[in-house]
Protein backbone atom coordinates (compact mmCIF):
# COMPACT_ATOMS: atom_id res chain seq x y z
CA UNK A 1 0.00 0.00 0.00
CA UNK A 2 1.31 3.89 -0.72
CA UNK A 3 1.23 5.84 2.11
CA UNK A 4 2.25 9.32 3.26
CA UNK A 5 3.85 7.92 6.22
CA UNK A 6 6.51 6.26 7.36
CA UNK A 7 6.18 2.42 9.07
CA UNK A 8 5.63 2.77 12.83
CA UNK A 9 7.65 0.89 14.53
CA UNK A 10 6.01 -1.30 17.24
CA UNK A 11 8.31 -3.24 19.28
CA UNK A 12 6.67 -6.08 21.49
CA UNK A 13 7.80 -7.13 24.67
CA UNK A 14 7.44 -10.51 25.81
CA UNK A 15 6.71 -13.92 23.48
CA UNK A 16 4.31 -15.90 25.45
CA UNK A 17 0.77 -16.60 25.05
CA UNK A 18 -0.44 -13.55 24.21
CA UNK A 19 2.96 -11.66 22.70
CA UNK A 20 3.70 -14.65 20.01
CA UNK A 21 -0.15 -14.52 18.53
CA UNK A 22 -0.26 -10.43 19.12
CA UNK A 23 3.36 -10.75 16.97
CA UNK A 24 1.99 -14.01 14.47
CA UNK A 25 -1.50 -11.78 14.18
CA UNK A 26 0.82 -8.26 13.42
CA UNK A 27 2.20 -10.32 10.64
CA UNK A 28 0.15 -12.20 8.80
CA UNK A 29 -2.91 -9.03 8.66
CA UNK A 30 0.01 -6.41 8.05
CA UNK A 31 -1.30 -5.21 4.75
CA UNK A 32 -5.13 -4.99 5.94
CA UNK A 33 -3.92 -3.59 9.64
CA UNK A 34 -2.17 -0.77 7.15
CA UNK A 35 -4.89 0.11 5.51
CA UNK A 36 -7.31 1.10 8.67
CA UNK A 37 -4.35 3.02 10.14
CA UNK A 38 -3.35 4.41 7.32
CA UNK A 39 0.42 3.26 7.40
CA UNK A 40 2.24 0.38 7.82
CA UNK A 41 2.85 -1.34 11.00
CA UNK A 42 6.53 -2.55 11.05
CA UNK A 43 6.99 -4.90 14.41
CA UNK A 44 10.51 -4.06 14.89
CA UNK A 45 11.69 -6.60 17.18
CA UNK A 46 10.12 -8.67 19.99
CA UNK A 47 12.34 -8.32 23.81
CA UNK A 48 12.13 -11.94 25.65
CA UNK A 49 14.01 -13.86 28.48
CA UNK A 50 15.23 -16.34 25.67
CA UNK A 51 15.78 -15.65 22.21
CA UNK A 52 15.94 -19.16 21.62
CA UNK A 53 12.79 -20.85 23.29
CA UNK A 54 10.21 -22.16 20.91
CA UNK A 55 7.42 -19.92 20.09
CA UNK A 56 3.17 -20.85 20.48
CA UNK A 57 3.92 -19.27 16.66
CA UNK A 58 6.49 -19.17 14.01
CA UNK A 59 7.70 -16.42 13.92
CA UNK A 60 11.07 -14.89 12.16
CA UNK A 61 14.11 -15.50 14.30
CA UNK A 62 15.68 -12.35 13.70
CA UNK A 63 12.97 -10.21 15.67
CA UNK A 64 14.09 -11.92 18.42
CA UNK A 65 16.21 -9.61 21.16
CA UNK A 66 17.31 -10.23 24.70
CA UNK A 67 18.05 -5.90 25.14
CA UNK A 68 14.89 -4.32 25.69
CA UNK A 69 15.76 -1.04 26.18
CA UNK A 70 17.34 -0.97 22.76
CA UNK A 71 14.61 -1.76 21.06
CA UNK A 72 12.34 0.31 23.04
CA UNK A 73 13.94 3.44 22.22
CA UNK A 74 14.14 3.31 18.85
CA UNK A 75 10.24 2.42 18.81
CA UNK A 76 6.87 4.38 18.29
CA UNK A 77 4.55 2.13 19.96
CA UNK A 78 5.88 -0.05 22.81
CA UNK A 79 3.47 -3.18 23.67
CA UNK A 80 4.37 -4.48 26.80
CA UNK A 81 2.90 -8.38 26.94
CA UNK A 82 5.40 -9.73 30.39
CA UNK A 83 3.50 -9.16 33.03
CA UNK A 84 4.07 -8.32 36.55
CA UNK A 85 5.63 -5.27 37.76
CA UNK A 86 9.69 -4.95 37.15
CA UNK A 87 10.89 -4.65 34.87
CA UNK A 88 7.02 -4.05 32.97
CA UNK A 89 6.79 -0.70 34.79
CA UNK A 90 10.64 0.15 34.14
CA UNK A 91 9.89 -0.29 30.58
CA UNK A 92 6.82 1.33 30.18
CA UNK A 93 8.44 4.35 31.69
CA UNK A 94 10.98 4.43 29.72
CA UNK A 95 8.42 3.71 26.48
CA UNK A 96 7.01 6.94 27.70
CA UNK A 97 9.32 8.89 28.70
CA UNK A 98 11.16 8.23 25.33
CA UNK A 99 7.87 9.80 23.30
CA UNK A 100 6.18 6.48 21.95
CA UNK A 101 2.57 5.32 23.00
CA UNK A 102 2.40 1.91 24.97
CA UNK A 103 -0.11 -0.96 25.42
CA UNK A 104 -0.54 -3.49 28.28
CA UNK A 105 -2.47 -6.30 28.89
CA UNK A 106 -0.71 -6.07 32.68
CA UNK A 107 -3.83 -5.43 35.12
CA UNK A 108 -1.33 -6.53 37.99
CA UNK A 109 0.27 -3.41 36.95
CA UNK A 110 -2.33 -1.36 35.90
CA UNK A 111 -4.35 -1.63 39.14
CA UNK A 112 -1.04 -0.89 41.22
CA UNK A 113 0.91 1.65 39.42
CA UNK A 114 -1.67 2.80 36.58
CA UNK A 115 -2.40 6.17 37.95
CA UNK A 116 1.33 7.13 38.14
CA UNK A 117 1.95 5.79 34.80
CA UNK A 118 -1.43 7.47 33.08
CA UNK A 119 -0.40 10.85 34.92
CA UNK A 120 3.30 10.32 33.08
CA UNK A 121 1.23 9.50 29.51
CA UNK A 122 -0.91 12.71 29.85
CA UNK A 123 2.10 14.70 31.31
CA UNK A 124 4.13 13.67 27.77
CA UNK A 125 1.15 14.01 25.56
CA UNK A 126 1.23 9.70 25.33
CA UNK A 127 -1.26 7.02 25.26
CA UNK A 128 -1.65 4.51 27.67
CA UNK A 129 -3.79 2.04 26.69
CA UNK A 130 -4.71 -1.28 28.33
CA UNK A 131 -8.25 -2.93 26.92
CA UNK A 132 -7.01 -6.89 27.17
CA UNK A 133 -5.69 -5.91 30.84
CA UNK A 134 -9.69 -6.78 31.96
CA UNK A 135 -12.24 -9.19 30.05
CA UNK A 136 -9.59 -10.49 28.15
CA UNK A 137 -11.09 -10.05 24.16
CA UNK A 138 -14.52 -8.51 25.72
CA UNK A 139 -14.55 -5.18 24.72
CA UNK A 140 -15.32 -3.38 28.19
CA UNK A 141 -12.21 -0.41 29.13
CA UNK A 142 -13.20 1.37 25.73
CA UNK A 143 -16.86 1.33 26.76
CA UNK A 144 -16.38 2.61 30.33
CA UNK A 145 -13.67 5.10 29.45
CA UNK A 146 -15.19 6.76 26.25
CA UNK A 147 -18.69 4.99 25.46
CA UNK A 148 -20.32 5.69 28.62
CA UNK A 149 -18.27 8.75 29.37
CA UNK A 150 -21.64 10.84 29.12
CA UNK A 151 -23.65 8.71 31.26
CA UNK A 152 -23.85 8.26 35.03
CA UNK A 153 -23.00 4.56 36.03
CA UNK A 154 -24.26 3.38 39.74
CA UNK A 155 -22.51 -0.45 39.05
CA UNK A 156 -20.42 -2.56 37.87
CA UNK A 157 -20.79 -6.46 38.32
CA UNK A 158 -18.63 -8.99 36.65
CA UNK A 159 -17.00 -12.44 36.05
CA UNK A 160 -13.70 -11.26 35.58
CA UNK A 161 -11.62 -14.34 36.11
CA UNK A 162 -11.74 -17.49 34.19
CA UNK A 163 -9.96 -19.94 36.05
CA UNK A 164 -12.12 -19.58 38.97
CA UNK A 165 -15.22 -19.52 37.36
CA UNK A 166 -14.57 -22.91 34.99
CA UNK A 167 -13.68 -24.09 38.50
CA UNK A 168 -16.92 -23.14 40.30
CA UNK A 169 -19.19 -24.44 37.06
CA UNK A 170 -17.05 -27.57 37.60
CA UNK A 171 -18.05 -27.68 40.95
CA UNK A 172 -21.48 -27.58 40.43
CA UNK A 173 -21.75 -29.64 37.22
CA UNK A 174 -19.73 -32.83 38.26
CA UNK A 175 -20.38 -32.11 42.07
CA UNK A 176 -16.65 -32.49 42.51
CA UNK A 177 -14.76 -30.80 45.31
CA UNK A 178 -12.62 -27.72 45.42
CA UNK A 179 -9.31 -29.34 44.49
CA UNK A 180 -10.35 -31.83 41.73
CA UNK A 181 -11.53 -28.88 39.88
CA UNK A 182 -8.66 -26.98 40.64
CA UNK A 183 -6.07 -29.80 39.65
CA UNK A 184 -8.25 -30.83 36.33
CA UNK A 185 -8.55 -26.86 35.77
CA UNK A 186 -4.42 -27.21 36.03
CA UNK A 187 -4.45 -30.31 33.50
CA UNK A 188 -6.24 -28.00 31.01
CA UNK A 189 -3.90 -25.40 31.22
CA UNK A 190 -6.49 -23.01 32.63
CA UNK A 191 -5.06 -22.10 36.06
CA UNK A 192 -1.25 -21.86 36.71
CA UNK A 193 1.24 -24.14 38.74
CA UNK A 194 0.44 -21.56 41.51
CA UNK A 195 -2.90 -20.82 41.06
CA UNK A 196 -2.86 -18.47 44.14
CA UNK A 197 -3.04 -14.91 42.22
CA UNK A 198 -6.66 -16.64 40.75
CA UNK A 199 -7.93 -18.76 43.49
CA UNK A 200 -7.43 -16.44 46.00
CA UNK A 201 -9.16 -13.19 44.13
CA UNK A 202 -6.22 -11.15 43.58
CA UNK A 203 -6.44 -11.14 39.62
CA UNK A 204 -10.38 -10.42 40.03
CA UNK A 205 -9.73 -7.91 42.81
CA UNK A 206 -7.09 -6.08 39.93
CA UNK A 207 -9.43 -5.53 37.66
CA UNK A 208 -12.41 -4.21 40.23
CA UNK A 209 -10.09 -1.87 40.96
CA UNK A 210 -9.77 -0.66 37.21
CA UNK A 211 -13.45 -1.06 36.41
CA UNK A 212 -14.20 1.09 39.60
CA UNK A 213 -11.53 3.47 38.62
CA UNK A 214 -13.17 3.89 35.23
CA UNK A 215 -16.62 3.67 35.88
CA UNK A 216 -16.68 6.41 39.15
CA UNK A 217 -13.65 8.80 37.57
CA UNK A 218 -11.77 8.05 40.55
CA UNK A 219 -8.85 6.76 41.40
CA UNK A 220 -8.89 3.23 43.20
CA UNK A 221 -6.04 1.44 44.61
CA UNK A 222 -6.07 -2.04 44.64
CA UNK A 223 -5.81 -2.57 48.84
CA UNK A 224 -9.17 -0.56 48.29
CA UNK A 225 -10.56 -3.70 46.72
CA UNK A 226 -12.39 -6.23 49.39
CA UNK A 227 -11.03 -9.62 48.53
CA UNK A 228 -12.41 -13.19 49.73
CA UNK A 229 -11.09 -15.90 47.09
CA UNK A 230 -12.80 -19.28 46.38
CA UNK A 231 -10.95 -21.63 48.18
CA UNK A 232 -13.35 -22.06 51.50
CA UNK A 233 -16.57 -22.72 48.61
CA UNK A 234 -17.38 -26.32 49.13
CA UNK A 235 -19.71 -28.79 47.45
CA UNK A 236 -22.51 -28.61 50.26
CA UNK A 237 -22.54 -25.41 49.59
CA UNK A 238 -23.05 -25.15 46.29
CA UNK A 239 -25.36 -27.73 46.30
CA UNK A 240 -27.67 -26.10 49.19
CA UNK A 241 -27.24 -23.23 46.55
CA UNK A 242 -28.69 -24.97 43.58
CA UNK A 243 -31.37 -26.28 45.36
CA UNK A 244 -32.46 -22.89 46.56
CA UNK A 245 -32.18 -21.71 42.79
CA UNK A 246 -29.18 -20.08 43.13
CA UNK A 247 -25.25 -20.66 41.41
CA UNK A 248 -22.27 -19.27 43.47
CA UNK A 249 -19.76 -17.02 41.79
CA UNK A 250 -16.97 -15.18 42.28
CA UNK A 251 -17.92 -11.80 41.37
CA UNK A 252 -16.34 -7.74 41.18
CA UNK A 253 -18.84 -5.55 42.19
CA UNK A 254 -17.99 -2.30 42.23
CA UNK A 255 -21.08 0.41 43.15
CA UNK A 256 -21.40 3.42 44.29
CA UNK A 257 -22.15 3.80 48.12
CA UNK A 258 -23.24 6.81 49.90
CA UNK A 259 -21.16 9.79 48.32
CA UNK A 260 -18.38 7.17 47.71
CA UNK A 261 -18.16 3.61 46.34
CA UNK A 262 -17.19 0.16 47.55
CA UNK A 263 -15.04 -2.42 45.20
CA UNK A 264 -15.48 -5.79 46.66
CA UNK A 265 -14.87 -9.46 45.34
CA UNK A 266 -16.16 -12.33 46.61
CA UNK A 267 -18.11 -15.94 46.08
CA UNK A 268 -21.38 -14.60 45.55
CA UNK A 269 -24.98 -16.17 45.32
CA UNK A 270 -27.04 -15.25 41.77
CA UNK A 271 -30.50 -16.57 40.81
CA UNK A 272 -30.18 -19.30 37.90
CA UNK A 273 -32.22 -16.36 36.04
CA UNK A 274 -30.01 -13.67 36.15
CA UNK A 275 -27.79 -13.29 32.96
CA UNK A 276 -24.19 -13.83 34.78
CA UNK A 277 -25.65 -17.32 35.75
CA UNK A 278 -25.56 -18.04 32.49
CA UNK A 279 -22.05 -17.58 31.72
CA UNK A 280 -20.13 -21.07 32.35
CA UNK A 281 -16.65 -22.80 31.73
CA UNK A 282 -13.71 -19.74 31.71
CA UNK A 283 -16.14 -17.19 30.18
CA UNK A 284 -15.70 -13.25 31.76
CA UNK A 285 -18.98 -10.94 31.50
CA UNK A 286 -18.97 -7.73 32.72
CA UNK A 287 -22.65 -6.12 33.47
CA UNK A 288 -23.05 -2.21 33.78
CA UNK A 289 -25.39 -0.77 35.13
CA UNK A 290 -25.82 3.01 34.21
CA UNK A 291 -28.48 5.64 34.64
CA UNK A 292 -29.37 6.60 31.12
CA UNK A 293 -28.30 3.49 29.44
CA UNK A 294 -30.18 1.25 31.74
CA UNK A 295 -28.56 -2.57 31.94
CA UNK A 296 -25.43 -3.68 29.70
CA UNK A 297 -24.16 -6.76 29.55
CA UNK A 298 -20.47 -7.58 27.76
CA UNK A 299 -19.44 -11.29 27.67
CA UNK A 300 -16.88 -13.25 25.86
CA UNK A 301 -13.46 -14.87 26.31
CA UNK A 302 -11.42 -13.16 29.07
CA UNK A 303 -8.26 -14.98 28.18
CA UNK A 304 -6.52 -17.42 25.86
CA UNK A 305 -3.86 -16.35 23.18
CA UNK A 306 -5.63 -15.15 20.12
CA UNK A 307 -8.87 -14.13 22.28
CA UNK A 308 -6.04 -11.11 24.49
CA UNK A 309 -4.73 -10.35 21.07
CA UNK A 310 -7.42 -8.87 19.61
CA UNK A 311 -7.76 -6.42 22.13
CA UNK A 312 -4.33 -5.45 22.41
CA UNK A 313 -4.41 -5.10 18.51
CA UNK A 314 -7.38 -3.21 18.66
CA UNK A 315 -5.32 -0.85 20.73
CA UNK A 316 -2.81 -1.02 18.34
CA UNK A 317 -4.61 0.36 15.73
CA UNK A 318 -6.02 3.47 18.14
CA UNK A 319 -2.67 4.29 18.88
CA UNK A 320 -1.33 4.33 15.86
CA UNK A 321 -3.48 6.26 14.46
CA UNK A 322 -3.47 8.91 17.17
CA UNK A 323 0.11 8.18 16.37
CA UNK A 324 -0.46 9.46 12.94
CA UNK A 325 -3.01 12.53 13.69
CA UNK A 326 -1.24 13.84 16.57
CA UNK A 327 -1.80 15.67 19.49
CA UNK A 328 -2.98 14.80 23.28
CA UNK A 329 -4.68 11.49 24.05
CA UNK A 330 -7.25 10.44 25.70
CA UNK A 331 -6.90 9.96 29.36
CA UNK A 332 -8.71 8.58 32.34
CA UNK A 333 -10.98 10.68 34.18
CA UNK A 334 -10.33 11.10 37.84
CA UNK A 335 -11.98 14.32 39.04
CA UNK A 336 -14.96 12.68 40.66
CA UNK A 337 -12.25 11.40 43.21
CA UNK A 338 -15.19 9.24 45.22
CA UNK A 339 -13.38 8.01 48.44
CA UNK A 340 -13.04 3.72 48.66
CA UNK A 341 -14.77 2.89 51.25
CA UNK A 342 -15.27 -0.31 53.36
CA UNK A 343 -16.75 -3.41 52.49
CA UNK A 344 -18.65 -2.65 55.51
CA UNK A 345 -21.06 0.37 54.13
CA UNK A 346 -22.20 -2.35 51.71
CA UNK A 347 -26.15 -3.32 52.25
CA UNK A 348 -26.89 -6.60 50.76
CA UNK A 349 -29.15 -9.75 51.72
CA UNK A 350 -27.21 -13.32 52.62
CA UNK A 351 -27.31 -16.50 52.59
CA UNK A 352 -26.21 -18.38 56.22
CA UNK A 353 -26.62 -21.81 57.15
CA UNK A 354 -26.19 -22.72 60.71
CA UNK A 355 -26.04 -26.56 62.13
CA UNK A 356 -28.28 -25.77 65.64
CA UNK A 357 -29.30 -27.86 68.25
CA UNK A 358 -32.60 -29.61 67.19
CA UNK A 359 -34.16 -28.79 70.58
CA UNK A 360 -37.48 -26.87 71.11
CA UNK A 361 -36.69 -22.93 71.34
CA UNK A 362 -33.76 -22.99 69.48
CA UNK A 363 -35.14 -21.25 66.32
CA UNK A 364 -36.65 -18.75 68.55
CA UNK A 365 -33.43 -17.49 70.01
CA UNK A 366 -32.03 -17.99 66.89
CA UNK A 367 -34.13 -15.31 65.65
CA UNK A 368 -34.00 -12.81 68.60
CA UNK A 369 -29.91 -13.03 67.62
CA UNK A 370 -31.01 -11.60 64.03
CA UNK A 371 -33.64 -9.02 65.14
CA UNK A 372 -31.29 -7.87 68.10
CA UNK A 373 -28.71 -6.87 65.22
CA UNK A 374 -31.86 -5.23 62.59
CA UNK A 375 -31.14 -8.47 60.49
CA UNK A 376 -34.74 -9.36 58.91
CA UNK A 377 -35.39 -13.18 57.64
CA UNK A 378 -36.90 -13.58 54.59
CA UNK A 379 -37.08 -17.45 54.33
CA UNK A 380 -35.62 -20.17 56.94
CA UNK A 381 -35.44 -24.05 55.89
CA UNK A 382 -34.65 -26.31 57.99
CA UNK A 383 -33.78 -29.87 57.78
CA UNK A 384 -31.86 -32.71 59.64
CA UNK A 385 -28.22 -32.52 59.74
CA UNK A 386 -26.30 -35.86 57.46
CA UNK A 387 -24.46 -36.29 60.87
CA UNK A 388 -27.21 -37.98 62.58
CA UNK A 389 -26.38 -35.91 65.55
CA UNK A 390 -29.80 -34.84 66.87
CA UNK A 391 -28.73 -31.64 64.88
CA UNK A 392 -30.80 -29.61 62.01
CA UNK A 393 -29.10 -27.63 59.40
CA UNK A 394 -30.69 -24.04 58.93
CA UNK A 395 -30.69 -22.03 55.40
CA UNK A 396 -31.27 -18.64 56.31
CA UNK A 397 -32.42 -16.40 53.40
CA UNK A 398 -32.21 -12.45 54.69
CA UNK A 399 -33.46 -9.69 53.10
CA UNK A 400 -31.19 -6.61 52.55
CA UNK A 401 -28.86 -5.82 55.45
CA UNK A 402 -25.97 -4.18 56.47
CA UNK A 403 -23.09 -5.84 56.19
CA UNK A 404 -21.06 -4.41 59.55
CA UNK A 405 -23.97 -5.70 61.23
CA UNK A 406 -24.00 -9.09 59.67
CA UNK A 407 -20.41 -9.65 60.59
CA UNK A 408 -21.34 -8.85 64.24
CA UNK A 409 -24.56 -11.35 64.04
CA UNK A 410 -22.29 -14.29 62.80
CA UNK A 411 -20.10 -13.42 65.82
CA UNK A 412 -22.80 -13.31 68.11
CA UNK A 413 -24.05 -16.93 66.55
CA UNK A 414 -20.41 -18.10 66.77
CA UNK A 415 -21.03 -17.60 70.46
CA UNK A 416 -24.44 -18.85 70.73
CA UNK A 417 -24.76 -22.50 72.68
CA UNK A 418 -27.34 -23.95 70.62
CA UNK A 419 -25.30 -23.21 67.43
CA UNK A 420 -22.51 -26.19 66.58
CA UNK A 421 -21.13 -24.50 63.68
CA UNK A 422 -21.74 -21.59 61.27
CA UNK A 423 -21.15 -23.78 57.61
CA UNK A 424 -21.36 -20.56 55.51
CA UNK A 425 -21.78 -17.12 55.26
CA UNK A 426 -22.20 -15.90 51.47
CA UNK A 427 -23.45 -13.01 50.04
CA UNK A 428 -26.55 -12.65 47.49
CA UNK A 429 -26.78 -10.48 44.64
CA UNK A 430 -29.06 -9.68 41.78
CA UNK A 431 -32.18 -10.19 42.75
P1 LIG B 1 3.57 -15.48 29.53
O1 LIG B 1 4.14 -15.82 30.85
O2 LIG B 1 3.03 -16.55 28.68
O3 LIG B 1 4.71 -14.72 28.67
C1 LIG B 1 5.54 -13.74 29.23
C2 LIG B 1 6.55 -13.33 28.19
O4 LIG B 1 7.32 -12.27 28.74
C3 LIG B 1 7.53 -14.43 27.80
O5 LIG B 1 7.77 -14.41 26.41
C4 LIG B 1 8.82 -14.06 28.55
O6 LIG B 1 10.00 -14.37 27.86
C5 LIG B 1 8.70 -12.55 28.61
N1 LIG B 1 9.40 -12.01 29.77
C6 LIG B 1 9.09 -12.20 31.08
N2 LIG B 1 9.98 -11.55 31.86
C7 LIG B 1 10.85 -10.95 31.03
C8 LIG B 1 12.00 -10.16 31.21
N3 LIG B 1 12.45 -9.84 32.43
N4 LIG B 1 12.66 -9.73 30.12
C9 LIG B 1 12.23 -10.04 28.88
N5 LIG B 1 11.15 -10.80 28.63
C10 LIG B 1 10.47 -11.24 29.70
O7 LIG B 1 2.48 -14.34 29.78
P2 LIG B 1 1.09 -14.12 29.04
O8 LIG B 1 1.33 -13.97 27.58
O9 LIG B 1 0.11 -15.13 29.50
O10 LIG B 1 0.61 -12.73 29.67
C11 LIG B 1 1.16 -11.50 29.26
C12 LIG B 1 0.36 -10.37 29.89
O11 LIG B 1 -0.97 -10.44 29.43
C13 LIG B 1 0.27 -10.42 31.43
O12 LIG B 1 0.29 -9.13 31.93
C14 LIG B 1 -1.06 -11.08 31.68
O13 LIG B 1 -1.62 -10.72 32.92
C15 LIG B 1 -1.87 -10.49 30.54
N6 LIG B 1 -3.03 -11.26 30.15
C16 LIG B 1 -2.88 -12.57 29.80
C17 LIG B 1 -3.96 -13.31 29.42
C18 LIG B 1 -3.82 -14.73 29.00
O14 LIG B 1 -4.82 -15.33 28.57
N7 LIG B 1 -2.63 -15.32 29.07
C19 LIG B 1 -5.31 -12.71 29.37
C20 LIG B 1 -5.35 -11.30 29.69
C21 LIG B 1 -4.23 -10.63 30.08
P3 LIG B 1 10.50 -15.90 27.71
O15 LIG B 1 9.42 -16.56 26.93
O16 LIG B 1 11.78 -15.81 26.96
O17 LIG B 1 10.63 -16.43 29.09
N1 LIG C 1 -5.82 -15.77 35.08
C1 LIG C 1 -6.77 -14.95 34.41
C2 LIG C 1 -8.11 -15.67 34.40
C3 LIG C 1 -6.29 -14.67 32.99
O1 LIG C 1 -8.21 -16.83 34.80
O2 LIG C 1 -9.10 -15.06 34.00
C4 LIG C 1 -6.93 -13.46 32.38
O3 LIG C 1 -6.63 -12.29 33.03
Amino acid sequence: MQSAYRPIRVALLGAGSVGAQVARLLLENSEELAKRVGAELELSGIAVRDTKAKRSADLPAKLFTDDAESLILSSDIVIELIGGIEPARSWITLALNSGADVITANKALIAAHGPELLELAEQLGAQLYYEAAVGGAIPIIRPLRESLAGDRINRVMGIVNGTTNYILDQMESTGADFQDALSEAQELGYAEADPTADVEGFDAASKAAILASLAFHSEVAVEKVHREGITSVNALQIETARQAGYTVKLLAICERVGDGLVARVHPTLIPLSHPLAAVRGAYNAVFVEAESAGRLMFYGAGAGGPETASAVLGDLVSAAKRHLAGGPGISDSTHANLEALPVQRVNTRFQITLEVDDQPGVLASIAKEFASHGVSVETVAQSASSDGNNAALLTIMTHMANEGDLEELVAKLEKNASVLRVNSVIRVEGI
